[in-house]
């Protein structure tokens, strides 16, 4: 892409409810360097505070959604500037976007590519897309997740064998292992789908969507009992809210709530 064109696109679904931001650097297969990262953060802090949004969908090009880190990039980098800018530590900061993120992946996920795409809250998938941490065969191991969320998602003998043998995995395979919550099928069109996930979730109230990711999240970072009682705390402040006294008034009521998010 040239320097004028953003390297992340962004535009409102037809509903206006679901932002889809799209990673943009075809010729680099979506290689993830640091500036692309930085605007990819700006913008779903932007649309994270944008009221009107409900959801995002972040997804790549039909090719790749991300080929990974940018390896030209990282070449000449050594330990301590690695360590003392915190390479890849902003890669972080999509854990504190509120909106769920629905990613959509076609092509090559490898790599940065793949975490950034384990790190999302719901993830569909082409059958065509290449799941991969080929970060063996540069002589380093995945950054960003790769040996963590893997793990979690598809289990420790299959993490091993996709981070050490570099094994890469198709969309269906994605989905019967776990890494995904959907392969669509041939010649469906996967952000279509992700965005009618997206104007679902922005049908519902607004705090308490935000409060099932938080609380789903928080069984990824605590122990059982500690996690049981975020989540019921998380229940009981609920009902101090305007959405769930108008929400089990319509059930009595037989009607369609109205949600005010509030
Ligand atoms: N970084 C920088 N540039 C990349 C890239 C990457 N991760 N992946 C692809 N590109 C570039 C290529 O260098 C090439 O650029 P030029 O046209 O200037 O030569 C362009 O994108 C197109 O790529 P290919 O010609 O290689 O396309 P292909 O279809 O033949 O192969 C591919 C596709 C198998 C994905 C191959 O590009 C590839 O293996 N890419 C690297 C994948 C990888 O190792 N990712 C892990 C990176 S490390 C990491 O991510 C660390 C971490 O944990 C955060």
């Amino acid at each position: 892409s040239t320097a004028s064109e953003p390297l992340v696109l962004s535009e409102k679904s037809s509903s206006g409810k679901v932002i889809i931001l799209r990673l943009n650097r075809p010729k680099a297969l979506n290689a993830l360097s640091s500036p692309l990262f930085d605007q990819l953060n700006i913008e779903l802090e932007k649309a994270d505070a944008d009221e009107s949004v409900g959801a995002i969908v972040l997804t790549g090009s039909d090719k790749a959604f991300a080929a990974g880190a940018d390896i030209k990039e990282m070449k000449d980098k050594d330990f301590a500037t690695t360590y003392k800018n915190n390479f890849l530590g902003t890669w972080t900061r999509i854990g504190a976007i509120r909106k769920p993120i629905i990613g959509a992946v076609s092509g090559f996920a490898l790599g940065g590519g793949c975490e950034l795409a384990m790190s999302l809250d719901m993830l569909l998938c082409t059958p065509g897309a290449t799941f991969g941490q080929p970060e063996i065969t540069l002589g380093i191991i995945p950054g960003a997740g790769g040996t963590q969320r893997l793990t979690g998602l598809i289990g420790k003998p299959r993490a091993m064998e996709m981070v050490l043998a570099n094994r890469k995995i198709d969309g269906k395979t994605a989905e019967a292992w776990g890494l995904v919550s959907r392969c669509v099928a041939e010649g469906e069109d996967v952000v279509a789908e992700a965005v009618k996930i997206g104007d679902r979730i922005a049908g519902y109230g607004a705090v308490a969507v935000q409060a099932g990711k938080e609380a789903v999240n928080g069984s990824l970072e605590l122990p059982l009992e500690q996690g049981l009682r975020l989540e019921r705390r998380l229940f009981q402040s609920l009902f101090a809210t305007k959405d769930q006294k108008e929400g089990m008034s319509a059930f009595a009521e037989k009607r369609k709530p109205v949600w005010s998010h509030l």
